[in-house]
């Protein structure tokens, strides 16, 4: 409001004014690619539009080439402007005869340079008897330059009282939050927020810049539809043909997440996902409904994502950035990424966010999939795609390029038909034989823009009107940061699948998800770990055998180590359900495990905890709410969370009749009992175990009279260490399990395991040692400090 208010209040000042108006329009590092490619083009599409409409224009193109060189660059450059197709061609030659009369290239360096360009500003709106509106500088500059320039202009050419400044910045804002807040800091000590004007161009995409009045104007149909009920799964993807050659210098700092992802597909992401203001044309409501969505979207974890390089890549930075041959780079250029909305309308649905370089095809969508109950008995081919629930129901915004080749907005015929103004959409002319995501194209509405127009002239354009719901405000930018940072830290070391490029790629990318985790659907043959450096490079990487005393081993940082357990819990849970109808699951206690509980807890949304028990592998002879007692520490991080029927928790009874573990009191017996009347031939599903420092396992210890062979299931134990008396499953019950996992994490471990991994079978002295299911299976679960020290 206030902006608006702010941007009305000049105009109609001005308006009040007799004398004709000038806009001056500054564009930095005019002779750059962009500037080359679209800024001028934009700039003369501004002036197109708004020639005669009361304005005088003037554009100032800078660099700090030198005059000679930067006006031969400028003069080509204004030579190949083009005018709407629609434009006759002498009315069309005599604009652009204007447009490059009124342009001028000049160097602009010093702190003197800006104050030069100032006055001549002043003295030709002067002479020729007009008054400045107010000036645009657009920064078309690499970042590091941003803050000199903001100084100079500041200080040097700020516009006279009455007339306003704005200024337009180009990603990249910032590496991270920390440097996004310290380059928004900077940038804050010279501009006021309303004079600042970030692009993100795919904000001026015809069909981005259409999801919120198309939300807005179809809000009859889509207020019950577009929430967790009826939304399968949303999918924002950017693919490219192109690879990064020509641009590592930047790339190579940025990789894909930076470049596409922290920008232009969040944005897009909030666009879909806010809830929808109630007047769409206004900044600030748009920008409050955005910052919610940032702050109802869940953190990312490193297992949110999977990431890729094409293999050329590493060779075209040596070449590019002089690199020894031995150098390889990390930098991913391809990214899928898993993101959750913990709000009400989105729970549970996944938001998938898509973007690479050298893929097969050149495409960028927003695909919203419907859920579909529906059962046809009428066979397929008396289906209408009107009528028929059972194709696929979808909303599509298709921003650009891939096989329609223009934008577009289509939805299903079986879902409504969708309203968007006529005067600038029409239908989309049939295409037979084209289908697109499944459908044939006659089976969605679909409507494409009347004018295409490309995003830098939409964007110029909202700039000089002052229409910032267009831009990136500080407020955003930072909150997307803040939601992005952790996890390009967590990844920074991250080894990527490396990938052929274009259509060679078949299915080495696709990837899958399951809970909160994300993977490549096809695994690699071998199983790759990193040596002991901090930050390894591909060629430290070493293929080890995937076996620890004969047995699977999974190796990995603890994070990635815990989301693959947590991962295989969940999918040994669905199984068992499917089968036979529960699930088995017997936790060991103590503090290894804490992490995957509360990894459990947090992202596994499709376990199916109403049909699982759960068990205790040991237990604290002390009562069940004492801080140490195993079933506290499954109560604390994992119980509390999830919803498991209070009859499926079965913790162990050492606390009876206000007596801990009396001999008398036969707890372990009654365990024992009611794991065999509940477990089929006392075979859990599962087993979690962990490895203590002396080669202890659940609460078996070295040289244990108890628990180690013979015929007792449950039994009482002394541990060396207080709480002194424990109960536990004893081995023999252990080994009946269908998988037992062991589950081994700390540099604390190394010398155990180092010791583990040779010695024979010998549980006196070494009870994990004895870990070993009848006909079950046995998998080792190591961190790298545990494994490699
Ligand atoms: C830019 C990225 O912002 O967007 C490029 O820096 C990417 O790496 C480009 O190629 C894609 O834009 P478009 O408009 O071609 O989809």
């Amino acid at each position: 409001m206030l902006m608006a208010a702010m941007c009305v209040a000049l105009l109609s000042g001005l308006q009040a004014q007799d004398l004709p108006r000038q806009v001056s329009i500054i564009l930095l590092g005019a002779t750059g690619d962009l500037a080359r490619k679209y800024l001028w083009q934009g700039l003369f599409h501004l002036y197109l539009e708004e020639v005669g409409k009361g304005h005088h224009f003037r554009f100032h193109g800078t660099a700090l080439t030198s005059t000679e060189q930067g006006q031969e660059v400028i003069a080509k450059v204004l030579e190949s402007l083009s005018c709407p197709g629609d434009m006759a061609s002498g009315h069309c030659a005599e604009l652009k005869a204007q447009f490059q009369q009124l342009s001028e290239y000049r160097r602009l360096k010093t702190p003197e340079d800006y104050l030069a360009l100032s006055k001549d500003i002043e003295a030709q709106v002067e002479h020729e008897g007009l008054r400045e509106t107010g000036r645009i500088f657009y920064l078309s500059v690499p970042p590091f330059a941003y803050v000199d320039i903001a100084r100079n202009i500041n200080s040097s050419c700020r516009p006279g009282p009455g007339a306003w400044l704005r200024v337009v910045l180009e990603k990249p804002f910032g590496h991270d939050l920390h440097s996004a807040q310290q380059l928004a800091t900077e940038l804050g000590s010279f501009f006021q927020e309303e004079e600042m004007y970030r692009v993100d161009h795919y904000l001026g995409k015809q069909v981005v810049a259409q999801i919120l009045p198309f939300r807005d104007q179809n809000r009859a149909a889509l207020d019950g539809l577009w929430n967790r009920h009826h939304v399968e799964r949303v999918e924002i993807v950017m693919k490219e043909t192109l690879d990064a050659e020509g641009r590592t210098s930047f790339y190579e700092e940025y990789g894909v997440i930076r470049d596409v992802l922290q920008n232009h597909l969040t944005e897009v992401l909030t666009l879909v996902a806010m809830e929808l203001p109630v007047n769409v044309s206004s900044p600030e409501s748009v920008l409050q409904h955005k910052l919610q969505a940032f702050q109802a979207l869940r953190s990312l974890q490193r297992h949110s994502a999977v990431l890729g390089q094409y293999q050329a890549y590493s060779g075209q930075v040596r070449r590019e950035l002089q690199k020894p041959d031995s150098f390889h780079s990390l930098t991913p250029t391809f990214a899928g990424i898993l993101v959750h909305i913990d709000n009400l309308r989105w729970e549970g649905v996944p938001f998938i966010l898509m973007s690479g370089k050298a893929l097969d095809e050149r495409v960028s969508y927003v695909r919203i999939l419907f859920k579909n109950q529906a059962f046809c008995v009428q066979s397929e081919k008396h289906w209408v795609a009107a009528q028929s629930r059972c194709l696929p129901r979808q909303i599509i915004f298709y921003i650009g390029h891939g096989e329609l080749g223009s934008p577009a907005v289509l939805v299903s015929r079986n879902l409504f038909q969708p309203a968007l103004p006529s005067a600038s959409w029409k239908e989309v002319e049939g295409r037979p034989g084209l289908h697109l995501f499944g459908l044939p194209l006659s089976d969605y509405y679909a409507y494409s823009p009347v004018r295409e127009q490309d995003a830098y002239s939409l964007l110029i354009s909202h700039i000089f009107h002052c229409r910032k719901d267009s831009f990136v405000t500080t407020e955003n930018l930072l909150a997307s940061w803040v939601f992005w940072t952790p996890l390009l830290d967590s990844l920074a070391h991250e080894v990527p699948r490396f990938y052929p490029g274009g259509a060679e790629n078949g299915q080495l990318l696709d990837f899958e998800f399951s809970g909160g985790h994300l993977s490549f659907s096809q695994p690699l043959l071998e199983q790759l770990v990193p040596g002991p450096d901090s930050a390894p490079l591909p060629s430290d990487f070493q293929v080890l055998r995937a076996k620890y005393r004969e047995s699977p081993l999974i190796s990995a940082w603890p994070e990635e180590l815990i989301a693959r357990l947590a991962g295989d819990i969940e999918a040994a849970a669905v199984r068992a359900v499917r089968r036979f109808g529960k699930f088995h699951l017997a936790l060991s206690g103590g503090s290894s495990p804490v992490a995957l509980f509360q990894q459990l807890a947090t992202g596994h949304y499709s376990f199916p905890w109403a049909h699982t028990h759960l068990w205790l592998v040991d237990e604290r002879c002390v009562p069940l709410w004492d801080p140490e007692s195993n079933f506290q520490g499954l109560q604390t991080h994992l119980l509390q969370h999830v919803r498991v029927p209070h009859y499926n928790v079965h913790p162990m009874p050492v606390h009876w009749r206000q007596r801990l573990c009396a001999e008398e009191d036969q707890g372990a017996q009654a365990y024992a009992e009611e794991i065999s009347a509940l477990v089929t031939n006392g075979s859990f599903d599962l087993v979690l175990l962990g490895m203590g420092t002396d080669g202890h396992t659940a609460s078996l210890f070295p040289q244990s009279p108890a628990g180690l062979d013979g015929e007792q299931l449950v039994v009482l134990t002394t541990s060396p260490s207080s709480p002194h008396r424990r109960m536990s499953l004893s081995l023999p019950l252990i080994n009946r399990a269908r998988k037992v996992a062991v589950l081994v994490m700390g540099r604390m471990k190394r010398e155990i395991a180092m010791l583990v991994s040779r010695v024979g079978h010998d549980p006196k002295k070494w009870p994990i040692s004895g870990v070993l299911p009848d006909s079950g299976q046995l998998v080792w679960y190591m961190d790298y400090d545990a494994f490699l020290g």
